[in-house]
């Protein structure tokens, strides 16, 4: 069998290293000659003489087929349900460093059109292939071999990610390109701060920062194609489960870089409590049950963990945290870079990730803001990766959303008044918390509010760096301060799980430093450096309240902070100095 497709390959000049069945190669074929794609003719076509075909396949591919620009904003489930479908057509693929793309294509082509395709670097060169069709990748699993080393067994769980190796003998020189990968981390802060100082006002530099911070189209892609190998994992488990992303990779605040938080949804499993009776006869599922759905979670979790440990590959640090307040699976899945927290049970998680969602897409300014009172705080420490009494980046969000629930006019509305929006398929009442409100964008009026982002910036700063964290907690439900509950030293109310705290993890230090940082950041940027002027290079606005220095005095000693910071852009000037000297001098020699 792997002769007739090695002599295929053959014919087709194709330099992959494939075996597989003549039933399997039979069935790829008949479905390439049934397909009504032009790619998956492709390969057979230009077999027979037509290279300007591939090329124009190719170039087809590179076509975004999945614009989600309309007239209309869908809504947040029409996104995910179709990405969710994107992601079941597209497989992972380790390729060689160096390899030809439009051989590449040529043979996936073999087994169906392919939509679109993309490379990155993770550990190793990846490409993510997305095909017009889900049933090709039956036809490429049934094309594709196991392959065996003499000291290790491999577990035979066939999944959506494989490996390409290059047949030795067929390498030509087209084969030796380095592929264009796509960028999947954001850029080092140094080059953002040049960027930055290159604006034209504090709105331009709150949009750079949100363009090169942002998550990309491809790795939006790659996050939803992980949750679908996961799923594949979890489906033999639980065919009728869902793995769906949530948080900040769908919220619309996500950053290149930030983690995969993954909701293992087995309500589809669990099916509604509505009896389905036929005359007399009552029939009922047998199945083990647990003292509580806690307990029912930790043990769903607890299998799940070992099918990715055992047999998701890629998957690696796997690691069970089934006693949190909310329990879950962390792992890392390597050929992505993702760092993944996997839950169960988690609906009001969801609900969160939606209302995010709406408040990101009603206005423009609300992402460029977010994004960079965001980038502010982890330049400056306030935010951190690893757990502990910090502010949250869930919750600084919450804050920028409040702030701005409180403009007048105001730039969002209220939760309350996206619950008066609701039509009668939003109601959600999840474990007895009201989550309703509108899904519908389209129904909600547009702002009066025309204020700049210069402006909400520097109120932003002012406004949380004079709120008073002990008396005050905040509300998005009504868009107001209430009083606190209890002594939290940051109060944030759960929107859904109203006497719940968000950031109940604070500590009275961290919003110290909180509102330190934003009296003085408030106070450099009121200091004239709110353009590029005579100085172009030297830091002003947000490059300088990333770059400012840190005082711990609740913002008295100004003097301190202006001899620190005019300090910090002595030597940012001088890199920058030494950068644009090098850059002539790298022109000069390219020329
Ligand atoms: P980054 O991962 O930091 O980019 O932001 P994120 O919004 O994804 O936050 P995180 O990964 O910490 O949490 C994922 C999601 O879980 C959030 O978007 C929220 O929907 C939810 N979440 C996080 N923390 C809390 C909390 O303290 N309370 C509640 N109710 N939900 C939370
Ligand atoms: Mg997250």
């Amino acid at each position: 069998m792997a002769t007739y497709i090695g002599l295929w390959c053959r014919l087709l000049r194709l330099p992959f290293a494939v075996t597989g069945g003549e039933r399997h190669i039979a069935r790829g074929r008949r479905r390439l000659l049934s397909s009504t794609g032009t790619a998956a003719a492709t390969a057979e076509t230009e077999h027979l003489g037509g290279e300007a075909v591939v090329a124009a396949a190719a170039e087809k591919l590179c076509t975004s087929a999945d614009s989600e620009v309309s007239s209309r904003k869908k809504t947040f489930s029409e996104v995910q349900a179709e990405r969710k479908e994107q992601a079941k057509r597209m497989v992972l693929i380790n390729c060689p460093v160096k390899m030809s793309e439009k051989k590449f294509l040529q043979y996936l082509s073999l087994h169906g059109k392919i939509e679109n395709h993309f490379f990155y670097e993770s550990f190793g060169t990846f490409a993510v292939v997305e095909f017009s069709n889900g049933d090709s990748i039956a036809s490429l699993q049934d094309a594709t071999s196991i392959q065996r080393f003499r000291d290790e067994y491999p577990i035979p769980f066939k999944t959506r990610h494989f490996t390409l190796t290059l047949k030795k003998l067929s390498r030509q020189p087209d084969d030796q390109r380095l592929l264009h990968h796509h960028k999947q981390s954001t850029i080092p802060t140094s080059d953002l701060l040049q960027k930055l100082c290159r604006a034209n006002n504090v709105s331009d530099q709150l949009n750079m920062v949100m363009d090169e911070c942002q998550l990309t189209e491809e790795n939006t892609k790659l996050r939803f194609l992980t949750c679908s190998l996961i799923q594949d994992i979890v489906g033999a488990y639980f065919p009728d489960s869902t793995v769906k992303p949530f948080g900040s990779s769908v919220n619309s605040f996500g950053r290149l870089g930030c983690d995969l938080d993954i909701f293992l949804d087995l309500d589809e499993t669990k099916g509604d409590n509505t009896r389905r009776k036929t005359g007399h006869i009552n029939m009922e599922y047998q199945m083990k049950r647990a003292s509580s759905e806690r307990i029912a979670t930790q043990k769903i979790l607890s299998v799940v963990s070992e099918c990715i440990d055992n047999f998701g590959p890629g998957c690696v640090g796997v690691q069970k945290i089934l006693n949190a307040r909310v329990p879950l699976v962390k792992f890392s899945h390597q050929p992505s870079g993702f760092q993944c927290d996997l839950t169960a049970n988690n609906r009001i998680a969801i609900r969160s990730s939606e209302l995010l969602y709406i408040y990101g897409n009603l206005d423009s300014r609300v992402r460029a803001l977010v994004f960079g009172v965001r980038c502010w705080d982890r330049e400056r420490k306030i935010t951190s990766r690893i757990p502990g009494p910090w502010i949250t980046n869930f919750s600084l969000t919450m804050m920028v959303l409040f702030f701005l629930q409180k403009r007048n006019p105001p730039i969002i509305p209220t939760l309350g008044q996206l619950k008066n929006l609701a039509g009668a398929g939003d109601n959600h009442i999840i474990d007895g918390h009201d989550c309703t409100f509108v899904s519908d964008l389209n129904k909600i009026k547009p702002t009066e509010n025309t204020e700049t982002l210069d402006v909400l910036l520097n109120d932003f700063l002012e406004y949380f760096g004079n709120f008073d964290f002990s008396k005050n907690s905040i509300n998005l439900r009504t868009g107001k301060m209430q009083n606190k509950p209890e002594s939290s030293p940051l109060f944030i109310q759960n929107p859904f799980e109203q006497t719940l705290n968000i950031s109940k993890n604070v500590d009275q230090t961290q919003v110290k430093r909180f509102v330190t940082l934003a009296r003085d950041s408030a106070w450099i940027l009121q200091q004239g450096e709110k353009g590029p002027s005579s100085h172009s290079s030297q830091p002003w606005g947000m490059a300088a309240i990333l770059l400012a220095a840190t005082t711990n005095d609740g913002g008295k000693s100004k003097t301190a902070a202006r001899v620190q910071k005019s300090a910090r852009i002595k030597n940012l000037l001088d890199s920058l100095t030494f950068n644009l000297n090098t850059q002539k001098r790298t022109f000069g020699t390219q020329a």
